[in-house]
């Protein structure tokens, strides 16, 4: 039996497989950008109320209000941006539904689209699935430069829209309101769509601030900020992100994903509001967490002599393994699981041409500090005994 052309390009990607082999090894995993801390009492209580006060039913495919009004406060308040109604926002299924629905929304087959590079492989792979041609425009990974005349370059007559990702999975680079505001200007010069996917907005370090290209009033009319519930709260099973943008992008946005998933699940919806209301200490303590954990990581980083930037956000560090004496980075990857018990991904999971650049592991060191402090110490016994 046939299958359709689409479902040929589907394979697992390089972080499940890595993380599938982690599992049958019992190694730790530091590839996948899963935190496996627990959420906060106060959104476990929220659920049980949800379910209890029999909120069962689909909701609006926008979401429910409650939750959309407390997106809007946090979008006010925590992004700058001026929210004038309340049909700017919608909830999605995890930020990647909403990333889901935009792409499809915005972009005809053969259009191309802009993505920094490397990149959340979810951003090119669902551009890809809709045959939507990805660009990419690189970004340094020893100063976190953008190629500006790269992206210059890259813009055609078919581009219709700049992917940026701020904090950036998985570099780790923070675009300051400068760099943001060239994006945009290039954007407005050749009519293009911005879509700037947020999710890592409260993990910054010291130094370092988000900001949100759509707080500035002349780019917001074509920026549609993506961001959600599940790396900031430790919920990605829990499948709640949002959008926000101009109306008329995003009642079209909804009324696609009525169409593909009806609406995220209601009742966790509406615990998710009690999310919103954690003090500012609950963001405070995970960024010090954050912090420890990248701390070690670079540390272990330095003592193995491998080259590190250190991430002004999120919670990924790309080590250049070429020191490390292996063919390249998925050999590099495939020995440490192997000889220390820890799953990283090969940093060609994140390049347009993987064969081109097989020079970097991706480490995220989202789990608990015991876990990150552990595989650091059994990485550092393995590659400095080889
Ligand atoms: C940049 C980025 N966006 C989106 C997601 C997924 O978000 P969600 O769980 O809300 O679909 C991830 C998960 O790794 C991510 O790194």
């Amino acid at each position: 039996m046939k299958l359709s052309k689409r479902s040929q390009s589907l394979t697992q990607s390089a972080i499940r497989s890595a993380s599938s082999r982690c599992n049958q090894i019992g190694g730790i995993n530091l590839g996948q950008g899963i935190c496996d801390v627990p959420i906060d009492n106060a959104v476990k209580e929220a659920a049980y109320h949800a379910i209890q006060d029999n909120h069962n039913l689909y909701s609006d495919y926008a979401g429910v209000e409650q939750l959309r009004e407390a997106i809007a406060h946090k979008l006010q308040n925590f992004n700058a941006i001026n929210v004038k109604d309340a049909r700017e926002i919608m909830v999605g299924h995890g930020a990647t539904g909403a990333y889901v629905s935009a792409a499809m929304v915005l972009f005809n087959p053969g259009d191309e689209v802009i993505l920094f590079e490397p990149f959340y492989g979810y951003h090119k792979n669902i551009l890809a699935l809709q045959g939507v041609d990805v660009h990419p425009v690189s970004i340094d990974l020893e100063t976190f430069e953008i190629d500006w005349q790269g992206l210059e370059q890259a813009i055609t007559n078919n581009t219709r829209a700049i992917v940026i990702c701020t904090p950036c999975n998985p570099s780790g680079k923070v675009f300051t309101q400068e760099e943001l505001t060239r994006i945009g200007g290039l954007a407005k010069q050749h009519d293009l769509w911005i879509i700037t996917d947020e999710m890592y907005e409260y993990i910054t370090y010291p130094g370092h601030e988000h900001f949100s290209i759509a707080s500035l009033e002349e780019f917001a009319p074509r920026t549609i900020t993506l961001s959600g519930m599940s790396k900031t709260y430790n919920m990605t099973g829990w499948r709640l992100g949002y959008a926000h943008g101009p109306v008329a992008v995003i009642e079209k946005m909804g009324l696609l994903q009525d169409l593909l998933y009806v609406c995220p699940a209601t009742p966790l919806q509406h615990a998710a509001v009690a999310a919103f209301q954690l003090p500012e200490s609950y963001y405070e303590n995970m960024r010090a967490e954050y912090s420890e954990k990248r701390d070690i990581v670079l540390n272990a980083m330095e003592d193995l002599n491998l080259t590190a930037t250190a991430p002004q956000g999120a919670y990924y560090i790309m080590a250049d393994v070429t020191s490390l004496g292996y063919k390249n980075d998925v050999d590099a990857v495939q020995g440490i699981l192997e000889g220390a018990k820890v799953a990283c991904v090969p940093g060609s999971a994140f390049y347009a041409n993987p064969t081109e650049n097989k020079q970097w592991m991706r480490i995220c060191y989202s789990v608990d500090k015991e876990k990150v402090a552990q595989a650091m110490d059994n990485m550092k016994k393995c590659l400095k005994k080889s």
